[in-house]
Order: C-alpha cells, then sequence, then structure tokens
C-alpha cells in the first residue's frame, strides 16, 4: 500500500473536514456550507464510504481528503501529504533514490548554467576577439554596470569553447546537452557549442538562478536571438526575464509592466525603470501572470504599435518565430487577455507605443516619456476598442459591421455585467444603434459566452484555424469522423513512447466521456458505417455535442487521404504537446513553491520526465514537418482536390 493510501486509510474524512467547516449528518453523508464559495444554504457534501467531497453548488468542485486540503491550505500535493501524514500518525519515507536522483541532477544542471554564464561573462570582458561584442554593447547604450548587473557575456565564435572550457572542468557531455548548451553533430560523432559569436544574455529565473540564455547576432541575421531549447531548467512559456531583478520594484510601485524583450528589460533598469519583465517575444501565458500575481494585481502591458491592431502582422510574427525557434507560439489574442484578466482577477492595462520604437529606444531617449505612457496605459477593452476600430469608417454600413463583429465577442467575453453594460453602451453608440438590438445580435453571431472551461484547455493557447473548434476538439472530431486515422494517430503516438490520445487530453468533461465511449464502441466491433448505433445510445447532451464535433469535420473541403493522414497525426501530436507544456508549466509553479520545502523532490522527477517527453514529440514533430512538406507538394500535384 503506497504512503498516500495509508494515510487516506487511517484518516476520517469527516474528522478533517469538519476541523475546516462545520457538517451536519444528513443520511448517511455530511453537509455544510461550501468553504470554497460564497453560499447560504448547504450544498458541500462529504461522502465518508468513498472518502470524498462534493460540493453540488456554484463551484462544483470536488476530491478526496487531499484535494480538500491542497485547496483549503493552498498547499502543494507534497505538503498536504506531510500535513495529513502527520495527523494520521504515518511516518513518511526518505524521498525514494529516484527523487534525491532527479534533485541532484537539477542541481548540477543549475551548476552547469551559472559556470556557462560566467564563462561568457569573462569571455566578454577579457578576449580579443570579443571587442566587436563590446563595441556593440557600447552603441547599444549598455553600461558596464548593466552588463555586470546581469552578467551579459559573449561566446567565441567557434565549435568548442564552452564545451571545452566546461568539460575540462569535469562536467559530462551529456549534462552540457541536457543544460541546451550543446547540440549533437547529426551524424552522432559528437557535440557542439550552441551559442557561437553572439552576445549571452542569461536567463535567471526569479530567485535569481541562471537557468537559460539567449544570445544575440552581432548586427543582422536569422535568428537574431537564439535561445536555449525547452530543460528541466528552462522552459520559455513560464519564465519572466527580468524578474529577479525586478520583484522589488513591482511590489514597490505595484505595478509590473511586461515588455517583449530582453534589450526592452536592460535599458529600463539601467535608467532606473526598475519594475519591468519581458515575456521573451511569446505570447503571454497565464503561468507567466501567475508569478507576478504573487507580487501585485496590475500589470501593464507594453506591445509594439503594430501587435494588437494589426492581425495580419500578428500572424506573420507568429509564423517567422515558429521556423525560428521551431515551436508553436501562442498569438496574445484580445479575448485571450480578457479571459486571463477575469480568471485571475488582476488589472491589465494596455500601453501602445509610438510607432515603430520599442521600449528600449524609448527609454534611452527618455525615461521620462517613458513613465508618462506607462501611467496612461488603458484598460484592456478600451484598448482594443479604439486598435480595432482605428482602421475603420463608421460612417459607412460597412465600417459599422466591421466593428461590430470584431468588438462585439469581445464584449460578450465579460462576464461582469455592469461591465457588459458599459462597454455594449459604448459599442452602441458608435454605430448609432440601441443597445438591446446590438446584445441581441452578438449574441445570434455566436458571442455568447461558453461556459468557462476547467482544467485543461484553458489558455488561448494554440491558434486554431479549424472551425472554431480548440485543438482538443479537432482532434476529437476527427477521431470520429475517421476512426482509422484515429488509430494511425495512436500508433505515431505510441511511436514517441506516448499512450494513445485519451480522455485527460481533451478539455471538456462532456468531450472525454464521448471519446472514451467512441473508443469502448470501435473495440466492440463498432464501425464507422454503424455509427448510427453508437449516438442513438448516447445520452441526448452529449449526442447534440457529437453533432456539433461531426458537423466540424463536414463543412470542411474533402481532402486527399495523405494530407488528412498527416493533418491528424500533427494534430494529435500537437495537442499531446500542448497538454505536456501546460502540465510543465504546473510543475514549475509547485516546484517554485518557496513554502513546500520538499517541492524539488516531489515535483523535480516529474519536470524530467515531462521535459523528456515534449522534446520527443517536438522531434517529431519536427521531422513530420520536414518530410510532410515533400510530401504535401506530391499529394497536392497528384490530387489537387481528390475524394477523401
Ligand atoms: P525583438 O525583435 O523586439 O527583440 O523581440 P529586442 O529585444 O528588441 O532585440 P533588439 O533590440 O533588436 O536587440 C523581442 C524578444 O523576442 C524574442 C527575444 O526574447 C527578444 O528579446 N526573440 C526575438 C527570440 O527569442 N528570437 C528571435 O529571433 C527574435
Ligand atoms: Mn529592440
Amino acid at each position: 500500500m503506497s504512503v498516500v493510501d495509508e494515510v487516506k486509510e487511517r484518516l476520517d474524512i469527516v474528522e478533517v473536514i469538519q476541523s475546516y467547516v462545520p457538517l451536519k449528518k444528513a443520511g448517511r453523508n455530511y453537509k455544510g456550507l461550501c468553504p470554497f464559495h460564497a453560499e447560504k444554504t448547504p450544498s458541500f457534501v462529504v461522502f465518508p464510504e468513498t472518502g470524498t467531497w462534493h460540493c453540488f453548488g456554484a463551484c462544483g468542485t470536488g476530491g478526496d481528503v487531499f484535494s480538500f486540503v491542497m485547496k483549503r491550505e493552498n498547499m502543494g500535493f507534497g505538503e498536504a501529504l506531510r500535513l495529513l501524514a502527520r495527523r494520521a500518525g504515518v511516518e513518511l519515507e526518505p524521498p525514494s533514490p529516484q527523487a534525491t536522483e532527479a534533485e541532484r541532477r537539477l542541481d548540477v544542471l543549475r551548476e552547469i548554467n551559472q559556470a556557462a554564464a560566467t564563462y561568457f561573462f569573462h569571455r566578454l570582458l577579457q578576449s580579443d576577439e570579443a571587442a566587436r561584442a563590446r563595441s556593440y554593447l557600447e552603441g547599444r547604450g549598455l553600461s558596464r554596470e548593466t552588463i555586470e548587473r546581469f552578467q551579459v557575456g559573449y561566446a567565441l565564435d567557434r565549435w568548442d569553447g564552452l564545451l571545452r572550457y566546461l568539460g575540462d572542468k569535469g562536467y559530462a557531455l551529456q549534462d552540457l546537452h541536457e543544460a541546451g548548451l550543446i547540440v549533437e553533430r547529426e551524424d552522432g560523432s559528437g557535440y557542439y557549442d550552441r551559442f557561437r559569436g553572439r552576445v549571452i544574455v542569461p536567463i535567471r529565473d526569479q530567485r535569481g538562478r541562471t537557468i537559460g540564455f539567449g544570445g544575440r547576432i552581432l548586427g543582422e541575421g536569422v535568428p537574431k536571438y537564439l535561445n536555449s531549447p525547452q530543460t528541466p531548467l528552462f522552459d520559455k512559456s513560464s519564465v519572466l526575464f527580468g524578474l529577479d531583478q525586478a520583484r522589488a520594484g513591482i511590489r514597490t510601485s505595484g505595478v509590473a509592466v511586461i515588455v517583449e524583450g530582453y534589450m526592452d528589460v536592460l535599458m529600463a533598469h539601467q535608467h532606473g525603470i526598475n519594475n519591468v519583465v519581458a515575456q521573451m517575444g511569446t505570447a503571454l501565458t497565464e503561468a507567466q501572470l501567475r508569478l507576478l500575481k504573487r507580487l501585485t494585481q496590475r500589470f501593464v502591458l507594453a506591445l509594439d504599435s503594430d501587435t494588437a491592431g494589426d492581425q495580419a502582422t500578428l500572424r506573420g510574427l507568429d509564423v517567422a518565430r515558429e521556423v525560428m525557434d521551431r515551436e508553436v507560439v501562442p498569438v496574445p489574442t484580445a479575448r485571450g487577455l480578457i479571459r486571463f484578466e477575469e480568471r485571475l482577477a488582476a488589472d491589465i492595462h494596455i500601453v501602445s507605443l509610438p510607432e515603430g520604437r520599442d521600449p528600449d529606444e524609448v527609454i534611452r531617449e527618455s525615461p521620462a516619456q517613458w513613465v508618462q505612457l506607462v501611467a496612461n496605459a488603458k484598460p484592456v477593452m478600451d484598448y482594443y476598442f479604439d486598435a480595432l476600430s482605428a482602421d475603420l469608417d463608421l460612417t459607412t454600413a460597412k465600417g459599422k459591421a466591421d466593428v461590430v463583429s470584431r468588438l462585439g465577442p469581445l464584449v460578450a467575453e465579460l462576464s461582469d455585467r455592469v461591465q457588459r453594460a458599459h462597454y455594449l453602451q459604448q459599442l452602441g453608440r458608435m454605430v448609432q444603434v440601441d443597445e438591446a438590438a446590438l446584445w441581441q445580435q452578438i449574441r445570434q453571431a455566436g458571442g455568447h459566452k461558453q461556459p468557462p472551461r476547467h482544467g485543461q484547455g484553458q489558455q488561448p493557447a494554440e491558434p486554431s484555424h479549424k472551425a472554431g473548434l480548440g485543438l482538443d476538439e479537432h482532434c476529437l472530431s476527427f477521431a470520429l469522423h475517421y476512426p482509422h486515422l484515429l488509430a494511425q494517430a495512436d500508433e505515431a503516438l505510441g511511436a514517441c513512447e506516448e499512450e494513445p490520445l485519451a480522455a485527460g487530453d481533451l478539455g471538456r468533461p462532456e468531450d472525454r466521456v464521448i471519446l472514451d465511449t467512441w473508443r469502448a464502441w470501435l473495440k466492440g466491433g463498432g464501425s464507422r458505417q454503424a455509427r448510427g448505433e453508437f449516438f442513438d445510445a448516447l445520452d441526448e447532451r452529449l449526442q447534440d455535442r457529437v453533432t456539433v464535433l461531426v458537423a466540424a469535420q463536414e463543412a470542411r473541403p474533402p481532402l486527399p487521404e495523405e494530407l488528412l493522414g498527416s493533418d491528424v497525426l500533427d494534430a494529435v501530436i500537437r495537442l499531446r504537446l500542448q497538454n505536456l507544456r501546460r502540465e510543465v508549466q504546473s510543475l514549475r509553479y509547485l516546484l517554485e513553491d518557496p513554502e513546500d520545502a520538499a517541492a524539488a523532490a516531489t515535483y523535480g522527477p516529474l519536470i524530467i520526465q515531462t521535459t523528456a517527453r515534449i522534446r520527443r514529440l517536438q522531434q517529431a514533430l519536427n521531422e513530420r514537418s520536414l518530410s510532410g512538406r515533400r510530401q504535401q507538394k506530391d499529394a497536392a500535384v497528384r490530387v489537387p482536390f481528390g475524394e477523401e
């Protein structure tokens, strides 16, 4: 029996929960007021027989004694386990050898990163070859003090500069590789330095430990910045550059300013503007905002002047980054920001920078102007009202229709009624249409609020061009429409040492049930032709859902089998990747919990494991996209618009 089971068995869940919430017996179970939302009639029920609890009221949450304590005490799993084990009188074993090993490896990787940062820093200051880099930085206006504070460095233009240096210090090549500092030769005959002939900006976690690097080319070239790959320490989407330096500034000013780039942060801090962090070019993620939420509720995003309004530029950027970093970068949509704001109870403002300038330039020219701009940042919705109507002629019918179709869905996203009424009024004034009629139209256009989704699939992550479906929904609709491709997708995942597409990959509870039921049906000999029987056996709500999903496939133009197959495999791999990335983000968040002393032991091994899985999937995706492009061309030539 595992320790967890033992703790559960020894504890009386009623007794534990009763120490937080007064409970009354109701039949075999116990009832009380839900501690997780405000209510007047008790809808919180504890089931002693199954050792579980559930709130049947507004919050709808539930779980076992562990999830209760974690939620109530705001603890990580490891911490809750220790608390409950003590209560149950169960002795916890010392961390397993596996956990200690993982901790040790993370420590080694940290040490390697720090040694590399020091090496690059010294090369910048001392090497003759670095003269160009020194004058480059000087030309960009960086002071010696800033360079020291951020430990900016230089990677020599050699294949084995760092490799030799750290190798001689006794570090294993395999560890350097895992730290992302060296790259394996294609023929497997050895390794070479990832960073060569570049200015190096160390990326540190919030505690100031170096976890990765960004390397800037001197002058023009592609990629402009080469970054560390995903490693057990580094996940670009859950780090904010400069946070270690900005913590105090954010606390005292009460505002966190988020910019795009390394240089912007360096320049801000150089000028004493010390509440600035960078999202490093990718879209802002919830994981990043959560890091900041510990310090403040108020965020100001400084976006390039073209980022918000011009969707085309945005997509262009996206594609460029995809090619450069070989990873899909999610787009920071207006909707995404509005959802963030609501879910995190945050207050997000946006600054629009003067045409064609980035914070680096603005600050260098006039720190006072920067302060002014930030002070005048607009609330998200006001910002989008301006940005998304700027290019329209609101005196014309077309302009009016366009502005409603752009802003309507954003207004519908607001769940606060007062706010929604406010912006509806504003939109109504813009197009001179009565608010009630406007609201009617927005709802009919499908902009009405979706029920909030729990668990996975919350972020406005992967861009989904597919009939308005999320990536997970897209995969499920594929599975329903093309069962033979589902089998192929399972194989493709298997080749990456991954489990088949499963309910856990999907965001909505009803989708999970549908997938499970569909799999069972197929396994029992059911076929696509006889899909009607499957359908009839479903409960009504699920039937509606299946109809929507299948219709989404039927609405797509028919594709040749090769394209279709490759589309499905891509989608499934991407979905798994997306889910694993989110998992790493949450794990990292737990790992960083300053209150949880055992966090590293608990979450370290999981992070290492998950990172390895991400790498495998990413690699499979890269290989597919290389060979896929060739095949797609061929296929397109052979069967331009063939039958499926
Ligand atoms: P920018 O192109 O705005 O970079 O990209 P920057 O910081 O202003 O750089 P300079 O001033 O030209 O030197 C913003 C951020 O996007 C990421 C980096 O984090 C960069 O700071 N980025 C950009 C990459 O990771 N790779 C790239 O090739 C380009
Ligand atoms: Mn710049």
